[in-house]
């Protein structure tokens, strides 16, 4: 394979998202080829990929299987259109999700990113409390530190100030519960034995707003993008409990936790909690080909499409490559992947070891708290002067020492694939040990 070429030139007219564009096309980081669980970069150096490309290669890269169907559906039926017309695989992936989802989420709605999954849970909450006669329940109550995508209602939803402050004002209606992280649970593995109280907040809202006006609570089981906030034992199954109580749909963003990330199909199932909707995306096609979908129970369906009219539309709403043909076959491949090798109880097995390893990281100098929960771990590191530089020099230094990884401000964010051997995670945990021994024995103070 030829590697691209790399001059300034050839990389200015592609404005890249969520990144650092003038730095990246002096210094750049060009991933070439990925194969299980490496890539290689543009200099033919071989990296270990410790976060599933971004949370979506659990099975791997390169997986023949998903190839061939791809490339099958490519040369059978490339393109459907979705509006009033249909394709078999959408049904076949539907029920294959529906069946692995929590509780009685038997209905899916497929869109193309995690983004587009969250505004459709969005408007599916809101008609559904219309259709019922409430349609004063407009509100959403959201989290503190929350990632739910980059449109605009996910940015209204967002708790991460960076996605959202140069924006305006976005969505109104939009309140925020407190986050889960306090200082006892620094350094505890897996969930917190307390703090199940938080989600209080979501019945002070109640209190403050009304339930009458609130259409939905909406958090991430595990908060990922913000650096892995584990939910305290408890605290899920009480939000799911004052919404019941007061008639507010409950709506888990699994785009991270799902497909076993947490161990289980879903953190739902992790957590033993059935939301009322949940989205998902990523680990969905193995990152193959962009797709999302927002599974909902059977009561939201009934009230919005079995109540609906007869011959009419009954959800305005949908996307030109909602349930494309081609991503449905890598979806399904997918699917056959993880269950032909039982990759959900892999990554449940793994963990334990995983966690280990990453924990023995707990007595660095520059580690001031650890996170993890199944397949999934945060890493924060003391901030230099300027917070997020230190965490900017390490995802340049990790990349020079062979590790692909993803970075929140100060926090290295870690995510193997469920195909990984323990040697894998010995060569990511040493990887990132020895960069860090680099940067505590430097000093660095970062400034710029
Ligand atoms: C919880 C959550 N929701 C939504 C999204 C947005 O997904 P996408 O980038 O596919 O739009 C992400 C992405 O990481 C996420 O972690």
């Amino acid at each position: 394979m030829t590697p691209p070429t790399v001059t300034a030139n050839s990389l200015e007219h592609h404005w890249m998202p969520f990144s650092a564009n003038k730095h990246f096309k002096q210094e750049p980081r060009l991933l070439t080829e990925g194969k299980g669980v490496y890539f290689k970069n543009h200099k033919g150096e071989t990296l270990i990929d410790a976060v599933s490309g971004l949370f979506c290669s659990s099975a791997g890269h390169a997986r023949q299987e998903i190839a061939d169907a791809v490339q099958r559906q490519i040369m059978t039926l490339d393109y459907t259109p979705p509006f009033q017309y249909g394709q078999g695989l959408s049904f076949e992936l539907a029920r294959r999700v529906a069946a692995i989802a929590p509780g009685d989420l038997n209905y899916v709605f497929f869109g193309c990113s995690g983004s587009e999954a969250v505004e459709s849970a969005m408007k599916i909450a809101l008609q559904y409390h219309r259709v019922r006669g409430h349609g004063q329940r407009t509100r959403f109550v959201s989290r503190e530190r929350a990632y739910h995508g980059v449109n605009f209602g996910g940015i209204s939803l967002a708790g991460m100030v960076r996605n959202r402050e140069m924006f305006g004002l976005t969505l109104p209606g939009v309140s925020h519960i407190r986050h889960t992280w306090r200082e006892e649970t620094r350094f505890v593995k897996g969930q917190a034995e307390t703090g199940a109280d938080l989600a209080d907040d979501l019945q002070r809202h109640v209190e403050l707003y009304g339930a009458d006006n609130i259409a939905a609570c909406i958090v991430e089981p595990i908060a990922g993008s913000t650096g892995v906030l584990v939910p305290p034992k408890g605290y899920l199954n009480r939000l799911r409990e004052i919404c019941t109580r007061h008639g507010i749909l409950l709506v888990f963003d699994e785009v991270i936790c799902g497909f076993g990330r947490t161990g289980k199909a879903f953190g739902g199932n992790s957590f033993g909690v059935t939301p009322d909707l949940m989205t998902m995306a990523k680990g969905i096609t193995n990152g193959v080909i962009p797709m999302g979908a927002v599974a909902v129970s059977e009561a939201v369906y009934q009230a919005v499409v079995a109540a609906g009219p007869e011959k009419g539309i009954e959800f305005f709403h949908g996307y030109t490559y909602s349930a494309h043909p081609v991503a449905c076959a890598a979806g399904l491949a997918t699917l056959d992947i993880y269950e032909k090798e039982g990759l959900f109880e892999r990554a449940a097995q793994m963990s334990p070891y995983f966690l280990d390893q990453v924990w023995t990281l707990k007595d660095h100098p520059l580690v001031v708290d650890l996170r993890g929960y199944g397949m999934l771990a945060g890493i924060d590191i003391k901030p230099a002067e300027k917070p997020g530089a230190r965490g900017y020099e390490l995802l340049q230094d990790l990349f020079k020492a062979g590790l692909m990884t993803r970075i929140t401000n100060d926090t290295i964010l870690l995510a193997p694939a469920f195909i990984c051997e323990k040697s894998h995670i010995d060569e990511i945990v040493d990887k990132i040990r020895r960069v860090l021994d680099r940067h505590a024995k430097a000093g660095l103070r970062v400034v710029s």
